[in-house]
């Protein structure tokens, strides 16, 4: 692949490829914009039939990470690091621990922590060698596993669906499809039924299943059909690519609002699905609470103030939908559109010059 046409077609910084043979480290950092602070992503890990397909990936998350943290309020920028390897059979300590000191080397420009296909304790390892960490396990001085602080992060994103579409913030009698019942997924379940939620669940995993039905008394579904279930919200929590030209006109919801991210094929599905009536949570809002407990961790974590903001979601959503009803425009380009005039505002505040100015709050 030319890997500068694609840096320069979705506006990249820099590529770095991390290469330790006695480990069997092979790792891609991709910093897509740093005009709000230091790119901050999790590392994914994953055995990636091509090294363009690594490539390809660790520049569309670093992408969404900027948009993530301009939507969220926050002084990071984004990026994101994936590990080519099974993370069944390939981890070690070594290959944090050469991890870690390939991030020492950029100095803070990456920070850096659990994502799919890693775990807090990957990063126990790496933290011997680097500070650039988030989410270490709590007995690591980290906040931990961001699963349940994200599944909040979504709960308010359906609640703001409710009081727009409802009147009411409550899912109590509502009816929610959670798709995906991994680290976020059953804390989505759980919050929803404790709210008095009607919660029906898929997996592929029938395992999963099974665990999640037995503990919180939910209805499985056919994960293969899951979309078309009628319900007032259907949850993506599982994969991206969930609104697609084949899938847009089969949801039976009033409202999208879930923790994958990239739910979208492409921009163009928010139309389609406002013109059906359903209202979309843009992912990288809905999905934002486990960036915000990160960030907080950056600064010595306290999880009520982590948890203050996270809850904000729901005052930011409901704006949101109301702006997008106000100006004819589906919520995710409207979405984008705020992302674009703060990263704009940034350029312009970063025009005054003020020495020692501590960059990140
Ligand atoms: P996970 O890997 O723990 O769970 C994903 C679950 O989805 C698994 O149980 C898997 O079996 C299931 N699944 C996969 N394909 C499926 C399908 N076609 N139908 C139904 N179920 C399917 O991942 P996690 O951490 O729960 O994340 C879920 C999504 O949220 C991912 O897209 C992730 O990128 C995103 N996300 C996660 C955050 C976090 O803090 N963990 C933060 C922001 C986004």
């Amino acid at each position: 692949m030319d890997i500068f046409e694609a840096m320069r077609q979705h506006g990249h910084e820099q590529v770095i490829f991390n290469f330790d043979e006695a480990t069997g480290l092979k790792a891609i950092i991709a910093i897509h914009n740093t005009t709000l602070g230091p790119a901050l992503g999790g590392c994914r890990m994953r055995a990636y039939d091509t090294e363009d397909e690594a490539v390809l990936d660790a520049l569309r998350l670093s992408q969404g990470m900027t948009y993530k943290s301009a939507a969220a309020g926050l002084d990071y920028g984004g990026g994101k690091a994936v590990i080519i390897g099974n993370p069944a059979t390939d981890k070690s300590e070594g290959m944090f621990r050469a991890l870690g000191r390939f991030l020492e080397t950029l100095g803070g420009r990456f920070v850096t922590g659990e994502d799919v296909g890693t775990d807090g304790d990957d990063f126990v390892y790496a933290s011997r060698e680097t500070d650039y960490l988030v989410g270490l396990p709590p007995g690591y001085g980290g906040s931990g596993d961001s699963g349940d602080l994200t599944a909040l992060g979504v709960v308010q994103a359906i609640r703001a669906g409710f009081q727009h579409a409802f009147g009411d913030p409550s899912p109590a009698g509502h009816r929610v499809v959670v798709q995906g019942l991994g680290k976020v997924g059953r804390h989505v379940v759980r919050r929803l039924v404790e709210a008095g939620a009607e919660v029906l669940v898929a997996d592929i995993d029938p395992q999963t299943v099974g665990t999640v039905t037995a503990q919180y008394g939910v209805e499985p579904l056919d994960p293969w059909s899951v979309v078309e279930t009628p319900c007032d919200v259907f949850s993506p929590c599982a994969l991206g690519n969930v609104v697609t030209p084949d899938t847009v006109g089969r949801f039976q919801c009033r409202i999208i609002a879930g923790s994958a991210n990239n739910q979208l094929s492409e921009e163009a599905m928010g139309d389609l699905l406002r013109a059906r009536g359903i209202l979309y949570a843009p992912d990288f809002i809905a999905n934002a609470g486990g960036l915000l407990q990160m960030a907080d961790e950056r600064r010595g974590y306290r999880a009520e103030r982590a948890e203050h903001r996270i809850e904000g979601i729901f005052e930011f959503l409901l704006t949101l939908y109301r702006e997008s009803d106000e100006r004819q425009v589906a919520t995710n380009r409207l979405a984008l559109t705020l992302v674009e005039e703060r990263l704009s505002l940034y350029h312009r505040i970063h025009r005054i010059w003020a020495d020692g100015v501590s960059h990140t709050r």
